[in-house]
């Protein structure tokens, strides 16, 4: 895992995922560096990845005072036991249904949990973070942050996009990234991540990115994209085309076959 600073009071603990057919996402966890340090999501579970010794690079783990879980899918909760442990004062902030979605596997202790709905704010001693509904999310327990101190966006889920190869997905900046070649990966994960995107009332949606334009980001950063620092402007406008993008449809079952047969010696 690699960990870098997106901004002097903000880390990155960038990773990615190989997506057959589409390439390479992201999977980012943060570090606010606030007065309570807050670890915002907390990555993959994979055997081979150890989010705590990556974590412990960043920050001496029972330091840790927030769990911000943007929404419990198995991306965003791989460390998320092991930190519990670890950081004997944190609590999880999640909402009820992300609480109720973590007990059908492994339950949140009561007593770690702290319920954050979009709209109300987290005190981190020497910042408020505010809840907001991203514009597009999987996971209806979903609620990303928005620092106002930095003023930077942690968006979750929303803005990622696959990328053609693990070194664009972990760098450190989606500059580099071609503008064309960004916009159409955003569109695609828009419509993995949220097909329910084609069927919703283009103006409901439009003002559904309100609350992060009325904030202006001075930076946004999803778990599945890297850093977007400056101008958000793009962001939004490439998003608001989601609702007319090409509907994703995953290969089948015949081309799954098709695809081993190439595999099998002739
Ligand atoms: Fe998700
Ligand atoms: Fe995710």
């Amino acid at each position: 895992m690699h960990t870098y600073r997106a901004h002097p009071e903000i880390s990155v603990l960038g990773d990615c995922l190989e997506v057959p057919g589409l390439g390479f996402l992201a999977v980012n966890a943060f570090v606010i560096h606030a007065a309570q340090p807050v670890v915002v999501d907390t990555g993959l579970g994979l055997p081979d990845r150890d989010f705590l010794a990556s974590l412990a690079a960043l920050i001496d783990p029972p330091d840790v005072r927030w769990i911000w879980l943007t929404h419990p899918d198995r991306d965003h909760t791989g460390g998320l036991f092991a930190l519990l442990d670890a950081a004997p004062h944190a609590r999880v902030v999640t909402t009820f249904a992300g609480a109720g979605i973590m007990s059908a596997e492994r339950p949140l202790p009561m007593d770690r949990i702290y319920l954050l709905n979009p709209g109300q704010s987290l005190d981190a001693g020497d910042r408020l973070l505010t809840g907001f509904r991203p514009p597009l999310f999987d996971n209806s327990a979903t609620v990303g942050v928005l620092d106002t101190s930095t003023g930077v966006c942690l968006s979750s889920d929303c803005f990622g996009a696959p990328l053609p190869t693990a070194a664009l997905a972990t760098a450190e900046n989606a500059a580099e990234v071609s503008p064309e070649e960004l916009r159409a990966a955003q569109l695609l994960w828009a419509t993995i991540d949220s097909p329910w995107v084609h069927g919703v009332d283009p103006a409901k949606f439009a003002a559904s990115f309100g609350p992060l334009r009325d904030f202006g980001p001075s930076a946004v950063l999803s778990t599945h994209l890297p850093p977007v620092t400056g101008d958000s402007t793009t962001l939004f406008a490439t998003l608001l085309d989601a609702p007319s993008a090409f509907p994703f449809t995953g290969p089948d079952q015949a081309a799954l076959e098709a695809m081993l047969r190439q595999f099998q010696p002739a």
